[in-house]
């Protein structure tokens, strides 16, 4: 009698998870580190052609960027061509005659990986088909593409529930079976921080970047913003970033026209952020001082760190901030930024400023550990945290170092 028993719960058990339905998730441990790349919208917006990202990824690879660390090449908007009497997606023929497959592998045989943008609405912010509908469709067309990487953005999605969309698309991508990193670009406007964890690697904070330091352009209905203007948008949020899940100011603008101090801080900054690094600029054309700033690894390193805490604005000392970022071995970055339009002369005796970071429970105590200080930029040790740091910034630059414990 017991052992029928006993039979019969089993094989209701075994009916029970045979007909479970498989639960779609994001491909976990795509991003431990903040995403490294280059993407085709800053610098070429809808101008974006086979050529362009052939070119982009050639001087990945002979720039050193990829020995530093960069990876991802992602197409950004206007690649688009039609959809096809089934639905499946096609790039623009004259934009792209070689398809995507061949670019994909191409960019693959360069040993980097290949990157797709589309957006949750109707139609992509530039006007082409966009993923409403087709979400599994385009999915599996990016599978068998060879897609790394798929920035989704937020155009033209009407009433549409954010969490509900982005969700979809995750579950799509799962669906295909293709680790896909997925890259949310909804600019903040439903906090994704608060909920999109488990749904994509990174989130954009803050609508648009500029070229600029600290502008806004104002497009009317919406507004592009200067660098600083998204750095001051990002020091609430570093509660939500870390290993797998990052908050995204935005692709880079180094090397677009801000002079060689804003691009050096805009790069010191996204570093300390633990931000996505998605160049935005032409490789194919970069002179020595954009080369130099984005390939600094012992910047990039902070920015790479993988214990993946954001930094936060500790002070303010006559225009120059104070940021600090916790990094493994007990190490720290601090980066000093001048953002007043003079040079500036300050210093920072680092006995009598005990940091603490309520959030990784981290204390900076100079008093009870001597740390030696290197300087990231000049690449250079400049002493230990026994001595007050003295110095003159010019303005718009940093000064970042990094503390080592003694041994
Ligand atoms: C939005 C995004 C940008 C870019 C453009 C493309 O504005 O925020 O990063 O992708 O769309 O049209």
């Amino acid at each position: 009698m017991n052992i029928r028993r006993y039979a019969c719960a089993f094989y209701l058990l075994v009916a029970m998870i045979a007909t479970m339905p498989v639960y779609a998730q994001k491909f976990d441990t795509l991003a431990l580190t903040p995403p490294m790349g280059w993407n085709s919208w800053n610098k070429f917006a809808c101008n974006v052609n086979e050529g362009v990202v052939r070119a982009a990824a050639d001087a990945m690879v002979a720039s050193g960027m990829k020995d530093a660390g960069y990876e991802y090449i992602v197409i950004d908007d206007c690649w688009q061509g039609t959809r096809d009497s089934l639905g499946f997606i096609h790039p623009d023929p004259i934009k792209f005659p070689s398809g995507m497959k061949t670019l994909a592998e191409y960019v693959h045989s360069k040993g980097l990986k290949f990157g797709i943008y589309s957006c949750a609405g109707s139609k992509t912010c530039g006007g082409y088909p966009a993923g409403r509908g087709h979400e599994y469709q385009d999915a599996i067309m990016y599978a068998q593409w060879g897609v790394d990487y798929l920035k989704y953005d937020w155009c033209n999605t009407e009433n549409l529930n954010a969490v509900g969309a982005y969700t979809t698309m995750r579950d799509a991508l799962y669906a295909a079976g293709r680790p896909i990193v997925f890259s949310l670009c909804e600019w903040g406007n439903n906090k994704p921080w608060s909920w999109a964890k488990d749904i994509g690697h990174l989130w954009r904070t803050t609508g648009d970047i500029a070229a600029c330091f600290d502008c806004e352009v104002n497009h009317g209905n919406w507004s592009q913003w200067g660098v600083m203007k998204i750095a001051d948008l990002e020091k609430e949020l570093r509660q939500y970033a870390g290993p797998g899940h990052w908050n995204d100011p935005d692709m880079l603008e180094v090397g677009n026209g801000m002079s060689v101090n804003e691009d050096r801080a805009h790069f010191s900054l996204w570093c300390m952020l633990a931000a996505p690094l998605m160049s935005g600029n032409d490789l194919s054309a970069m002179n020595a001082d954009t080369k130099n700033i984005l390939t600094n690894k012992e910047v990039i390193a902070l920015d790479q760190d993988s214990l993946g805490i954001q930094a936060f604005r500790y002070d303010s000392i006559d225009s120059v901030e104070v940021w600090v970022k916790p990094l493994v071995n007990n190490n720290w970055a601090v980066c000093f930024l001048n953002r007043s339009m003079e040079t500036k002369k300050f210093q920072f005796d680092w006995s009598k400023n005990i940091i603490t970071d309520t959030l990784s429970q981290r204390t900076l105590n100079t008093n009870e550990i001597t740390y030696s200080i290197r300087n990231l930029w000049m690449k250079k040790n400049i002493g230990t945290t026994n001595k007050i740091l003295k110095a003159e910034l010019p303005s718009h630059d940093v000064l970042v170092v990094r503390l080592s414990q003694q041994k």
